[in-house]
């Protein structure tokens, strides 16, 4: 006797592989696994076909790359979202997506439970189930390899005695994590934060030593804070984030080592390869600095910072994060133009930026002849910020005297 059904988040790797098997025989339950295409390498047809060899009732593969760009990807653009003022939050902004989709098919499947592959130790099990629960509090969440207290040798045994096939190929020793917006990679030789990554780590950029001493100039064109073309071409944004981590990673650009503070408590040390998103957001932030007025920009920079703590904290479903959503968004009417960028030896440099909604006015800033701003009124600005230090300066020498 079944006690129901559970959808599980599938990758086809070891660890959800297992697990198909062992919340059939733990639990009861009869398994449907959902892989979720957000843009990362792998053969879906054939992470489908294995979910079903190893016994999945049902195996569905959703293509969401179009969703997670226009609603996860772009939303985080237009607040710059980087945490801790440098990760991008590739793997923070897939999981609420695979919840949401994970929620549907449990939905569509009529199962009580949802299932991921999550550790105890990470934030992807807290975004998860903060996720799940924001959708939808009726439905439980089952985390096995959070449960199961098995080594990796144990897994390997476990799937071997259930006809599962085990990788052949030696262990790496890192963790990977990829999607359209990044690659995160952890463990191994990473652990000591003093070491420098080995090169082995990498995957999506070339070491910056090794690529060619030429520059590369690129331009992108942005409407509405969106990024619309290439070099004048325009593109959908999906080609538009591969093309750019393809010509990103040959330049060795979107390299970042970072210890970060989880929000379970730890500090870890990650790196990250993320070429598009850290050209992009350099981009977009530029394309702002020319084009929004000086106290909306400032404004808007110190609720970046919480929008992309309220990403990595797993919040994504919350109320405060639609509203800042709201306020981003408004904020983005007039970013429109194009940056000109140089890509050379690993690092992103802005050498030009244009805009119809330009705020930048050359015949004030300009220091030749052609100067339009009052001087005169400047002194009203020294007037408006030195009076007040001016009374406490005195009263201090009063106090002091
Ligand atoms: N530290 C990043 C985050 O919490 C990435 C986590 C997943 N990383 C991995 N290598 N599996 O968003």
């Amino acid at each position: 006797m079944v006690n129901g059904k559970v959808v599980l988040a599938y990758s086809g790797g070891l660890d959800t592989s297992v697990a198909i098997k062992w919340l059939q025989e733990k639990y009861n339950l009869e398994v449907v696994t959902l892989a979720v295409d957000l843009g990362q390498p792998g053969d879906m047809g054939a992470i489908k076909q294995k979910a079903l060899d190893i016994g999945a009732k049902e195996s569905y593969v959703t293509d969401t790359k179009e969703e997670f760009v226009k609603n996860f990807i772009l939303p985080s653009l237009k607040a710059n979202a980087l945490y801790e003022g440098e990760y991008p939050l590739a793997t923070a902004l897939a999981r609420p997506l695979i919840a949401k989709h994970l929620v549907e098919v449990a939905k569509k499947s009529d199962a009580d439970f949802v299932a991921h592959g999550s550790t105890g130790k990470g934030n992807d099990q807290v975004r998860f189930e903060v996720s799940v629960a924001s959708l939808d509090p009726s439905i439980k969440v089952i985390a096995p390899i959070r449960e199961w207290s098995m080594t990796r040798d144990e897994a390997m045994e476990y799937a071997e005695e259930h006809g599962i096939s085990v990788p052949t190929t030696k262990k790496s020793p890192y963790s990977v994590d990829e999607n359209l917006w990044g690659r995160s990679c952890e463990c191994g030789a990473l652990e000591d934060p003093w070491e420098e990554p080995p090169e082995e780590a990498y995957s999506w950029t070339k070491s910056p030593i090794e690529v060619s001493d030429k520059a590369e100039f690129i331009e992108i064109d942005f409407i509405k804070g969106e990024p619309v073309g290439l070099n004048g071409q325009q593109m959908d944004t999906v080609s538009l984030i591969k093309e750019l981590n393809k010509l990103g990673g040959a330049y060795g650009v979107g390299r970042i080592d970072m210890v970060e503070n989880r929000l379970v408590g730890i500090k870890s040390r990650e790196i990250y390869e993320c070429p598009a998103a850290i050209i992009l957001i350099k981009a977009h932030k530029e394309l702002e600095a020319l084009t929004l007025e000086r106290d909306l920009s400032h404004f808007k920079s110190l609720l970046e910072h919480k929008y992309a703590e309220l990403i990595y904290y797993g919040q994504w479903f919350s109320p405060l994060k639609k509203a800042l959503d709201s306020f981003f968004e408004k904020t983005q009417e007039k970013v429109a133009g194009t940056v000109r960028i140089k890509l050379y030896k690993g690092s992103v440099a802005i050498v030009g930026r244009k805009s119809e909604e330009s705020l930048y006015d050359r015949s004030l800033a300009t220091y030749e002849a052609a100067d339009s701003f009052s001087h005169e009124s400047a002194k009203g600005f020294i007037e408006l910020f030195g009076l007040p230090l001016k009374v406490w300066a005195s009263r201090e020498r009063k106090g002091n005297g």
